[in-house]
């Protein structure tokens, strides 16, 4: 009897962008959870004003974010990500609208991690723009995971109605389970194609730690 043949490696065998990603995210992802207002936030004990400066501070770098994929919708690697259209800083101003009145941007602070934040996420947009891959993964995938559970506690807890909560509604692109599989598939192909996959990889690690700094700055500022 002859042992079956062990089938070759594949040359591509490297794990994919996305596993290296969550790997070296998973610890932070967890601090995350616990910081500041987030923690806050998850058992319920945030006041509305608490969510509302750390949405006001999330404008900035969601805007950063979807002005730096349109200007790389030509680059090969990033196009998909452009075309994709998750944009949400539409979304945010209007939940702030709302929640906040029309003179949200003057009325609520921007504290200076939240300027960080978005500072980082413009710097990521420069040259070939391929870091954007890390902050489109954190933000984007984060809204379509945890996001979708921050939005049922901000109901629950909060009284936060559907004109208040745009940030978390995919509904006109499709089911949050349906643009994350979709996503997840964009994001490893312009991950594939990214110069540096190494600073790809860190650049995941530094945007959860300006997540972090946000978070722990938005509950002291309370
Ligand atoms: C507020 C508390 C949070 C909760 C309850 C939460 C919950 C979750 C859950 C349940 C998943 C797993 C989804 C799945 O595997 O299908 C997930 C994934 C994820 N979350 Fe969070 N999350 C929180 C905060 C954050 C923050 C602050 C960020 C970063 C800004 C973030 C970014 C991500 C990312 C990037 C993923 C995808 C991980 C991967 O599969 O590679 N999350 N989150």
């Amino acid at each position: 009897v002859t042992a079956l043949p062990v089938p070759p490696t594949p040359p591509d065998a490297a794990p994919g962008i996305l596993a290296e990603l969550r790997s070296r995210t998973h610890d932070l992802h967890v601090a995350a959870e616990r910081s500041g207002i987030l923690n806050a936030l998850l058992r319920g004990t945030a006041p509305r004003a608490g969510y509302l400066l750390l949405l006001r501070n999330l404008a900035p770098v969601y805007r950063a974010l979807e002005d730096g994929l349109a200007r790389h919708g030509g680059t090969a690697a990033l196009a998909p990500l452009a075309a994709c259209r998750l944009d949400r800083a539409t979304a945010i101003a209007a939940d702030l609208r709302a929640l906040g009145g029309p003179h949200w941007e003057h009325a609520l602070p921007l504290l200076p991690e939240g300027e960080s934040y978005a500072r980082r996420v413009a710097e990521a947009a420069a040259g070939d723009g391929f870091r954007l891959v890390a902050h489109a993964y954190t933000r984007y995938l984060g809204d379509l995971s945890g996001g979708q559970i921050l939005r049922r506690l901000l109901g629950d807890s909060l009284g936060l109605q559907a004109g208040e909560l745009h940030f978390y509604d995919f509904s006109g692109i499709a089911g949050a389970a349906q643009i994350k599989r979709d996503y997840r598939a964009m994001l490893e192909q312009a991950g594939q194609a990214a110069s540096d996959r190494a600073a790809l990889v860190e650049e995941a690690a530094a945007a959860f730690s300006h997540n972090i700094a946000l978070s722990e700055a938005v509950q002291a500022a309370l």
